[in-house]
């Protein structure tokens, strides 16, 4: 039995994966780091971060294998984040993240430079604060110094690709959130970056998520353990990654994912394109498909961001007990009910993409009173996100692409609370699948296919993802839920104007 490796470089850590051919995890490693918030609504991260993370997890996952049975290892990526190198291809700054919200300015440019239409006609969305177009016009308006040095743009997990192989490559998921890629055609728009004077050898060569794209180095191989010459395929977007390993990979298929961001997937055969730009249509990573999906920023992070802040009492019970805090929180929040006790929170800590597209927007609780206890709040959070999915299954609905079962993966989709509450509030089936690793399964599974192990990503799917849980919508809940979110979707537009006023305070 040939091994597959699966790398998912993820905002809060990167995951390294080791599986077997029919996709049972032999190994796994996690390294953690943080991510830095040097201004209100700005995100970066150092490259450096997930190099060494990369380096440690792989060794640490072929540490007791015969890395002889490695077939070849495929790389997930959190999407968007700018990476920028320079002659000598050093990182010339530290990344600015998908999640950074700087560059409204700059989005502006892009859509007088492109024309509205255009932007949509070819790179299928319009001009988003979180994609790497405006990410790269905001350091040549604001370090030139900076955007004369570079030579190499890149995703994360191309940077990574890089450093196993060096070569210099992407792929056509991940690369259709850069919005430099004329999506329908699968290859960079020369008309995109004449208009916005960007040269195309700034940008790596893009392929199809299975295809091989280089090696592993001797060097690479002495850090890592991994054989020189092992296929390193084109991997996909974090998104795109989920979808190959919970089996989304047919028109009529969907999943929802908790991780730091929150988001809704549905696979399409043919491109589909919201004409407001609320969700995203990108390339899939099974070659010559796309899919729509709507992104909600702060998803697990609002959870995050609670715990740390919030929650030190749990996190102390967590370590006594030798549990994940996340559990004891999942505990607490089940004490509240459905509504906790009228409070609803809006998970909008770093802004919105789905569907209000709006970076100035932030997270509140609405409704709070003395009475509130901590499991009313945390189970809030919890609600506050699931509303803001919903959110996306409405567009996809509205778009003629939803289905009637989710399959929900991430953080998030491990927690039965949680998977709960999205089957009673979408009022729909939510399937989990036996693997929890979506995006690292994901992009082993496109190097089997990379290495000749699959015939197909189809077929692959059929032989190694398999549904494990089904959970059915509670009708009484969900009657609850829909009144909830029937006065979640009347709070944005009450505190829109007052958004932009504390954006400029
Ligand atoms: C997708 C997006 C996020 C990141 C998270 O458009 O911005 O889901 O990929 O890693």
């Amino acid at each position: 039995m040939r091994y597959l490796i699966g790398i998912d470089l993820g905002t809060t850590g990167t995951k390294t994966v080791l599986f077997d051919e029919d996709g049972n995890t032999i190994s796994s490693s996690t390294v953690e780091y943080p991510m830095s918030q040097p201004k209100n609504g700005w995100a970066e991260q150092d490259p450096a971060l997930w190099y060494d993370a990369a380096v440690k997890t792989l060794k640490a996952v072929t540490a007791d294998i015969d890395t002889s049975k490695i077939a070849g290892i495929g790389i997930a990526g959190q999407m968007h984040s700018l990476v920028m190198l320079d002659e000598d291809n050093n990182v010339i700054r530290p990344a600015i993240l998908w999640c950074d919200g700087r560059t409204t300015k700059e989005c502006r440019e892009i859509t007088e430079r492109v024309g509205y239409d255009k932007l949509i006609e070819i790179t299928a969305n319009p001009a988003l604060e979180g994609f790497t177009a405006s990410k790269i016009l905001w350091v040549r308006n604001n370090e030139p110094e900076n955007y004369a040095r570079c030579r190499h743009i890149l995703l994360p997990k191309d940077y990574i690709r890089y450093r196993l192989t060096g070569a210099f490559a992407t792929e056509v998921s991940d690369a259709s959130g850069m919005q430099l890629l004329d999506i329908k055609n699968r290859c960079w728009s020369d008309e995109i970056l004449k208009l916005l004077d960007i040269d195309k050898s700034l940008l790596a060569p893009v392929y199809e998520s299975p295809e091989i794209t280089g090696y592993v180095t001797e060097e690479m191989a002495k850090l890592t353990g991994v054989p020189a010459g092992t296929p390193v395929v084109g991997g996909a977007g974090d998104n795109a990654a989920a979808a190959v390993g919970t089996g989304v990979v047919e028109e009529g298929k969907a999943f929802a994912t908790i991780g730091t961001s929150g988001v809704v997937f549905a696979h399409t055969n043919e491109m589909h394109v919201d004409p407001k730009g609320r969700v995203h249509t990108f390339c899939c990573a099974v070659p010559g498909q796309w899919h729509v999906m709507g992104v909600t920023l702060a998803a697990g992070q609002s959870l995050k961001w609670f715990r740390n802040n919030l929650c030190t009492a749990e996190i102390a019970e967590a370590e006594e007990k030798g549990v994940d805090p996340y559990y004891i929180m999942d505990k607490e929040a089940e004490q509240s009910p459905v509504g906790c006790n009228r409070l609803i929170f809006l998970p909008y800590l770093m802004g919105e993409r789905t569907p209000h597209l709006d970076p100035d927007c932030r997270g509140a609780f609405i409704g709070l009173s003395a009475m509130h206890t901590r499991s009313d709040m945390i189970r809030a959070v919890m609600e506050g996100v699931v509303y803001s999915l919903r959110d996306c299954t409405e567009i996809l609905k509205e778009m003629g692409v939803a289905s009637d079962n989710i399959a929900a993966c991430g953080g998030g989709g491990t927690s039965p609370l949680w998977r709960s509450m999205i089957a009673d509030t979408f009022n729909m089936k939510v399937t989990t699948v036996t693997s929890k690793e979506g995006p690292a399964l994901g992009v082993a599974i496109l190097a089997g296919v990379g290495a000749g192990i699959y015939p197909s990503v189809q077929e692959a799917c059929k032989k190694v993802v398999k549904t494990k849980t089904e959970q059915m919508p509670d009708a009484e809940a969900h009657e609850k839920y829909e009144v909830q979110y029937g006065l979640y979707t009347k709070l944005y537009p009450a505190l829109k104007d007052a958004y932009k006023e504390l954006a400029k305070a």
